[in-house]
């Protein structure tokens, strides 16, 4: 039995490519499990990111920083078992790539091998510029992530907008070319002035990811469960809710736990 869906076009980094240079926006979401990921990709989005953001979602830690390598290949591995179109990227965690470039190598390597993943990505520029350099030589795509990068929120010390400052927004566009010359396919721009995002849209060539960066940038892309008004308390200026599956899901839930105190549930037709 083959595995491949001749009928389905996968989505490479090429076609995220000629998609900028024709204009055409790039939609992204997070994904990071098997039934999620289906779900998002029949939908049609171009680009899945299993984000280092399963360590909050999923784990219901405060940061990213705790997630491990292992807990990244699984949520990948799963996700990648359920998408037949979008291209899946992954992100490599916090302390998998900063030490040095060989682990970052090898980082990377055991993500693809292990998930089956098609990219990885990784939050920083010129400090990373050496793990970004080898991880490209072996052939596995890169994509980069500036402005907010929150596997260092102990430096910022706060979620809030970055590069505001012209020093900032300076070496944010430098690390953006940076990026792009070192053979980067696309780049995340967290939370920064739109009018930022819009420069360095415009002065690099490969395509820009925002959140939380305006309307300017080259595709956007959301945590899929704050989309879904899954989690209620988190409201960032830039998240734009579009259900409120925490309400359907609780409604959901109450009706069920009714029906069976009522001895509604199961009724005949649901027995055997
Ligand atoms: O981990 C994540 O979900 C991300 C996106 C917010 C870009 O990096």
């Amino acid at each position: 039995m083959s595995i491949h869906t001749p009928d389905i076009k996968r989505v490479t980094t090429h076609v995220i490519q000629e998609m900028k240079t024709r204009g055409e926006k790039i939609s992204c979401l997070t994904a990071y499990d098997y039934s999620m990921a289906g779900i998002v990709d029949a939908a049609g989005v171009e680009l899945i990111l299993v984000g280092d953001s399963a360590s909050n979602v999923m784990a219901g830690h405060e940061t990213t920083l705790p997630i491990t390598i292992d807990q990244m290949i699984y949520h990948a591995a799963s996700v990648v078992r359920a998408v037949k179109r979008a291209l899946v990227v992954v992100d490599l965690p916090f302390g998998s790539y900063q030490g040095n470039s060989r682990e970052a190598l090898n980082s990377a390597i055991r993500i693809m091998k292990e998930s089956g993943a098609h990219a990885v990505k990784l939050e920083g520029g010129l400090e990373i510029r050496d793990s970004i350099t080898r991880i490209l030589s072996a052939g596995v795509p890169v994509m980069g992530h500036l402005g907010l990068t929150p596997q260092s929120i102990y430096k910022f010390g706060t979620y809030t907008v970055r590069a505001k400052q012209e020093a900032e927004a300076q070496k944010l566009l430098e690390d953006a070319r940076m990026l792009e010359e070192v053979g980067c396919f696309s780049v995340v721009l967290e939370k920064i002035p739109s009018s930022l995002t819009k420069q360095v849209s415009e002065s690099i060539q490969i395509p820009t990811v925002g959140i939380g960066a305006g309307p300017h940038a080259d595709g956007q892309i959301l945590v899929l469960h704050d989309l879904l008004g899954i989690n209620k308390e988190f409201k960032p200026r830039f998240l734009r809710r579009y259900a409120d599956l925490n309400g359907v899901m609780t409604d959901a839930i109450s009706n069920y736990i009714k029906d069976v105190k009522a001895k509604s549930f199961p009724n005949e037709k649901e027995s055997y």
